[in-house]
C-alpha cells in the first residue's frame, strides 16, 4: 500500500461515531470564540512584543503584528473550510489525513504535537515569570529555588498539574473557568491600551521603521535561514526586521486552530467552528496592533524590557500601581493559555491513537466524564516535567515553525480535498480557491524562512524521531491498513452525525 494511503471524510466521521471513543457534544459558537482568545492572547503579547521591538523591528513590530495577522488569518479561512467539511477532532492532522495522505497527516500530527506540548511548557514558564514578579511587587517573593530559572520551578508545575486535572474532569467545566479569566485578561488588555495612551510620547514612533543595522549577538546559528542562505551579515531593523518581527510574534497567534480541535464537541461544527475561528482572529489581531502601537509609543524601543514590556513601560512612567495590576492580568491570563494548549495536545493524540498510529488504548473516553482520561493524565506529566525542569522558555520559535509547516499542509490540503472530493458539502468555502489557499502557504514557508538556523535544526531533529516513530510502529499498526476497514463508504453516517448534535448522556 502507498504511504499516500488516504482515509475518507465518511470514515473518518464514522470513527467518531465508536462508542468508546465518542466525545460530548456541549460547545457553541461563543464558547469557541471565548476559547479561541483564551489560548491566543498569552505570552506572545505579554513578553514577546518588547522582545522583538527591542532586538529586531523597532515600533515597526506593529507592522509586523499585522503581518503575522495576515498569514494567520489567511491559515484560518483554510482550517475554517476544512473544520466545516471533516468536524473530527485532530485539527489539521485530521484534515490531511483525508486529503493528502497518512504520511502528511502523521506530520502534521507530529508538528502539532510539538507546538502544543511545547506550547504549553513554554507558556507555564511564562506565567510563572510573572508570577514571580508580581508576588515581588506586593512583598512576597517567591524562593529563587522554587520559582522561574530555579532548580525546579515548582510553580509551573503546579499550575500544569491544576489545569490538567480540571481538563480530566470535564470540557465544559474547564471552559467555565476559562470564560472568566478570558474576562479578565481581555480587561487587563484593554486596560494596557487605555491607560497608555495617556503616556504616549509619539517623538518614540520615529523612525518608526529603524535603519538595517549589523546584529552583534547574532551569529551563522542565530540568524534568520534567509540571511544565512542569502551570505548577508546577520542585520536587525529595517524592512528585513519586520519580516523576522513577524516570525517571531507569530507565537501570539498561535492557538486559534487549537479551536478546530475541538469540532467532535462542538454543537454544529459546520457553523460554528468558522464563526470561532475568524472572531478570535480578529478580535486578538485588533487588540495586539493597538497594544503595540501604545507601548512603542510609550517607551523608546531601545528601553523597551525584553521579558515584561507591557509591565514595565508603566514602571517607566513611574505607574507602579498600574505595573503591578497588568502582572496580575498577565498570571490570569496565561493560565487560559496553557489549558488551552493542553486540551490542544490531547485532542491531537485522541486522533492519532484512535486511528493506532499511537497506542490505541491511550484514546479511551472515560464512561462518566467523557473525555480521553488517560492521554490527559500523560499529556498533563510530560508537559509538567518539561516545564517544570527544563529551560525551555525560550524556545517559541520551535513552536512557531511546528505551526507555520502544520499551515503550509492545510492549506495545500484545501486545495487537494477540493479536487478530490468536489462533492462534500462545505458549509464555508475559502473565496479566490485556490490562488488564496496558495497564498497562505507562501506567506507561511516566508515566515518559516524567517526563522533562525537553529530552530530550523532542531526542526529537523524533531521531524526524524518523528519518522522513524512512523515507520518502526504507526505504519503497521494504522486503523486503514487493517482489512476491511476502508470498505466502508457511508454518506448516511455523515447525514446521521450531522443530527446527533447533543448526545451528551447527563444532560
Ligand atoms: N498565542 C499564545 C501566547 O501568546 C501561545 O501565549
Amino acid at each position: 500500500m502507498s504511504v499516500l494511503r488516504t482515509k475518507s471524510v465518511e470514515q473518518s466521521i464514522a470513527d467518531t461515531d465508536e462508542p468508546e471513543f465518542r466525545l460530548k457534544k456541549s460547545l457553541s459558537a461563543v464558547d469557541l470564540t471565548v476559547f479561541g482568545i483564551g489560548v491566543v492572547i498569552g505570552a506572545g503579547i505579554f513578553t514577546l512584543t518588547g522582545r522583538a521591538a527591542h532586538d529586531v523591528a523597532g515600533p515597526a513590530i506593529v507592522i509586523s503584528f499585522a503581518v503575522a495577522a495576515i498569514a494567520c488569518a489567511l491559515a484560518a479561512l483554510c482550517y475554517a473550510e476544512f473544520a466545516s467539511t471533516v468536524p473530527v477532532a485532530g485539527s489539521a492532522y485530521t484534515f490531511s489525513y483525508s486529503s493528502l495522505g497518512e504520511l502528511f497527516a502523521w506530520i502534521i500530527g507530529w508538528d502539532l504535537i510539538l507546538e502544543m506540548f511545547l506550547g504549553a511548557s513554554v507558556v507555564a514558564q511564562g506565567w510563572s515569570a510573572y508570577l514571580g514578579t508580581l508576588m515581588a511587587q506586593l512583598g512576597m517573593p517567591i524562593p529563587e529555588a522554587i520559582g522561574y530559572g530555579g532548580t525546579v520551578d515548582l510553580m509551573a508545575i503546579l499550575l500544569v498539574v491544576v489545569l490538567g486535572g480540571l481538563m480530566t474532569f470535564g470540557i465544559k467545566e474547564s471552559l467555565r473557568v476559562n470564560m472568566v479569566l478570558v474576562g479578565v485578561k481581555l480587561f487587563i488588555v484593554l486596560f494596557v491600551i487605555i491607560a497608555g495612551i495617556m503616556f504616549i510620547n509619539p517623538a518614540n514612533w520615529s523612525p518608526f521603521i529603524p535603519e538595517a543595522a549589523p546584529r552583534e549577538t547574532a551569529n551563522g546559528l542565530t540568524q534568520p535561514l534567509l540571511q544565512f542562505l542569502s551570505g548577508i551579515e546577520p542585520t536587525a531593523f529595517g524592512v528585513g526586521g519586520i519580516f523576522a518581527g513577524a516570525a517571531l510574534v507569530f507565537f501570539a497567534y498561535i492557538g486559534f486552530d487549537v479551536v478546530a480541535t475541538t469540532a467532535e464537541e462542538t454543537k454544529n461544527p459546520q457553523r460554528d467552528l468558522p464563526i470561532g475561528i475568524i472572531a478570535s482572529l480578529i478580535i486578538c489581531t485588533l487588540l495586539y496592533c493597538a497594544v503595540a502601537l501604545v507601548v512603542t509609543g510609550m517607551v523608546p524601543y531601545e528601553d523597551l524590557d525584553p521579558a515584561a514590556a507591557l509591565a514595565n513601560a508603566f514602571v517607566f512612567h513611574g505607574a507602579d500601581w498600574m505595573a503591578t495590576l497588568i502582572s496580575a492580568g498577565a498570571v490570569a491570563g496565561l493560565t487560559t493559555v496553557v489549558l488551552t494548549l493542553l486540551i490542544g495536545a490531547t485532542r491531537i493524540i485522541f486522533a492519532m491513537s484512535r486511528d493506532a498510529l499511537l497506542p490505541v488504548g491511550l484514546a479511551k473516553v472515560h464512561p462518566r466524564f467523557r473525555t480521553p482520561w488517560v492521554i490527559s493524565i500523560v499529556v498533563t506529566a510530560i508537559v509538567a516535567v518539561v516545564a517544570g525542569f527544563t529551560p525551555i522558555g525560550l524556545l517559541e520559535e520551535m513552536v512557531n515553525i511546528g505551526t507555520l509547516s502544520a499551515f503550509v499542509l492545510v492549506a495545500v490540503g484545501v486545495i487537494v480535498l477540493r479536487r478530490k472530493r468536489p462533492d462534500l458539502p462545505r458549509a464555508f468555502r475559502v473565496p479566490f480557491s485556490p490562488w488564496l489557499p496558495a497564498l497562505s502557504a507562501a506567506i507561511c514557508i516566508y515566515l518559516m524562512l524567517n526563522l533562525t538556523v537553529e530552530t530550523w535544526l532542531r526542526f529537523l531533529v524533531w521531524l526524524a524521531i518523528g519518522f522513524i516513530i512512523y515507520f518502526a510502529y504507526s505504519r503497521q499498526r494504522s486503523r486503514i491498513g487493517q482489512p476491511g476497514y476502508m470498505d466502508i463508504t457511508r454518506p448516511e453516517v455523515v447525514s446521521h452525525r450531522r443530527d446527533d448534535s447533543d448526545d451528551d448522556p447527563r444532560a
